[in-house]
């Protein structure tokens, strides 16, 4: 999705801290890239398509020198992704630039106005009404500030906006439905759609919240809310260390990002297990907290929506009744409301459109979001908020945020368990002693795969397939869309089962089904469907715990995964399915941290 960075200092810095925003901000996908510097009473605009690095080359030679700016990264919605439709975006006069991330849903009707009065376009994009709107309020004798509401208060969608006007110190901004965050250093301050575009800057955040207009300066900003009145918003600090937004010598996010499990894990698990005393803590969330809740929806896309999937699983064996939504089709069409139900909001980035949709729909009594990032606007829509506490996640392709969620819902599910049902779940003990072993198994698996020779072998088959059960059907699906998603491959998971009521059809000796063995359970079933794959040609790649039944002359190949608690199995077979798709992405050469078409928070 689009991003924005503004920069308002007091120094000369304002390109090069820009480009730098502009850099920390590529995860989310982009085709074009531009900033706008102001210069006096003028604005320099600077945007091509393409590359972050074309533009830095085309600024090489002749580079726009001023304090304070604005930058931008574009997801095309509005027009293909050219120079002329690249942001910023002007006006007439050149003088107002704007950068924008959302969808404005009246910009036929704003723009068939605005040319009426004389105004002219020259992009595609919804977004170039915005300056012209100003330009109109600032015609009309309104001073910036009004100008810049008055425009807002034209325009219907999801938008965070950030403009700079010539001549007036400062970047006015606003946001609805997309994330703004205010980064605030001594004399200078930053404005973003994420954390990591300054977070080599400053680690002192300030989110903004739907409705809220702000003027930032270098010494600081004010805000104002939806009614124009004053308001004070929150700064906190965030723990997240700027070494962890580079590569760390790495070739790839994604790769750094799998091998950072082991840390994440235990930052997710320490301080919340004591699996002696089989207790669990979860700040804020004390013993009772769940009492009077029935059941669980849980809500989410993508790489989450497995997760929740996942967590169903966990809940079910702890006699929980819970379903996994897709969080779109929820806020389509929520269930009717009863009481005693809890909402579980599960989200990387807190700020995917749709969870924040289905959050919105939702009939609950409560509603809780496991996020990895603090502040972001699901934090703001539910009553309660849990942190996985990954760190910044900054490849496309979710890896250790999967991990952290996994784990960090694992012992909510206990917490809820103790609430619901009234006491720990009957192997309480060594489930929290596997999650607090955990670490060190993603450890083992990392450093002991053969990921990469089973990818390498298999690197011409028509299409991959991934099956297993219970979790491990999560795991399959979540292994299938990190598969496609970045070697642009065919993959497709399904639960073991379901093979020989369709599927199978498919299976040849060119398609190799990657099987995952939860190691209890079930397995015996699942050999019987791999037994079935064989027997037409398949070949396959067991994943499985060294628990599972003997596969010896069963299965073609083996990723191990370390013995451990059965329900906690699946985290460990994801890591090596997270490599494997790692591997064939990089055999083919495809663009890993930045697959083409997809973007890393989904706002619209
Ligand atoms: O930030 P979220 O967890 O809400 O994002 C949801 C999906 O867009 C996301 O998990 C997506 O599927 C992954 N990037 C795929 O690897």
């Amino acid at each position: 999705m689009c991003g924005i960075v503004a920069r308002i200092g007091e120094s000369d810095d304002a390109t090069d801290e820009l480009l730098v925003g502009l850099d920390n901000l590529e995860y989310r996908g982009y085709d074009s890239a531009g900033i706008a510097v102001q210069n006096g009473c003028d604005v320099d605009v600077r945007k091509r398509a393409g590359d972050i690095d074309d533009l830095r080359n085309a600024l090489s030679t002749d580079s726009p020198s001023g304090s304070i700016g604005i930058g931008h990264t574009r997801w095309s919605t509005h027009g293909p992704p050219t120079d002329a439709n690249a942001h910023p975006h002007t006006d007439c006069s050149g003088r107002i630039a704007i950068v924008h991330n959302g969808i404005i849903e009246n910009n036929g009707e704003l723009r068939r106005t605005l040319r009426r009065e004389g105004h002219v376009f020259e992009s595609d994009t919804d977004t170039e009404v915005v300056p012209h709107l100003i330009e109109s309020a600032v015609a009309d004798g309104a001073p910036p500030m009004e100008a810049f509401r008055t425009a807002i208060d034209r325009i219907d969608g999801s938008y965070a906006v950030a403009a700079v006007i010539g001549g007036r110190e400062g970047v006015y901004a606003a946001r609805n439905d997309s994330p703004l965050v205010i980064g605030s250093g001594d004399s200078t301050q930053y404005l973003a759609s994420d954390v990591p575009a300054f977070l080599e800057f400053t680690d002192r955040v300030t989110y903004l919240e739907d409705g809220d207009v702000v003027r930032v300066t270098p010494t600081g900003f004010t805000v104002t809310d939806g009614h124009a009145q004053s308001v004070h918003r929150r700064t906190e600090t965030v723990d997240w260390d700027p070494q962890d937004t580079g590569k760390g010598g790495y070739d790839h996010y994604m790769l750094k990002e799998i091998n950072e499990q082991p840390i994440a894990l235990g930052r997710s698990v320490r301080g919340r297990v004591d699996s002696l005393a089989e207790e669990v803590e979860l700040d804020g969330f004390p013993p009772g907290t769940f009492d009077g809740i029935e059941r669980v929806h849980l809500v989410a896309m993508g790489t989450s929506y497995h997760a929740a999937m996942y967590t169903e699983s966990l809940l079910a064996r702890r006699g929980v009744p819970a379903r996994a939504f897709m969080a779109s089709e929820y806020a389509m069409a929520p269930p009717p409301e009863e009481n005693g139900t809890l909402v579980l909001a599960i989200s990387q980035s807190g700020e995917t459109a749709d969870t924040i949709a289905a959050v919105r729909a939702a009939r609950a009594e409560r509603t809780t979001v496991v996020t990895n990032v603090v502040g972001s606007s699901l934090t703001r829509e539910c009553d309660d908020t849990l942190l996985v506490r990954a760190g910044p996640e900054i490849g496309v392709a979710a890896t250790k945020s999967f991990s952290s969620q996994v784990a960090t819902l694992s012992v909510l599910c206990e917490r809820i368990r103790r609430d619901v049902v009234g006491t720990p779940s009957a192997d309480a003990e060594s489930f929290l002693s596997a999650l607090t072993e955990l670490p060190d198994h993603v450890q083992q698996v990392v450093d002991g795969s053969s990921a990469e020779e089973i990818a390498d072998s298999f690197v011409d088959s028509d299409a991959y397939f991934f099956i297993g059960r219970g979790p491990g059907h999560a795991v399959a699906l979540e292994g299938a869309l990190k598969f496609k998603e970045i070697t642009y491959e065919h993959a497709e998971g399904f639960t073991a089962a379901e093979l020989k009521h369709g599927p199978l059809a498919l299976v040849t000796e060119n398609t190799p089904v990657f099987s995952v063995f939860n190691g209890r359970d079930g397995d015996t079933e699942t050999l019987g469907n791999v037994k079935e794959i064989r027997a037409r040609g398949g070949p396959v790649v067991a994943v499985a715990s060294e628990d599972a039944p003997d596969l010896e002359g069963d299965v073609d190949h083996v990723l191990p995964v370390p013995a451990t608690h059965p329900d906690l199995v699946g985290v460990l077979a994801n890591v090596q399915l997270q490599l494997v798709a790692y591997h064939a992405a990089k055999h083919r050469g495809r663009s890993i941290d930045k697959p083409r078409n997809l973007a890393k928070s989904v706002t619209v």
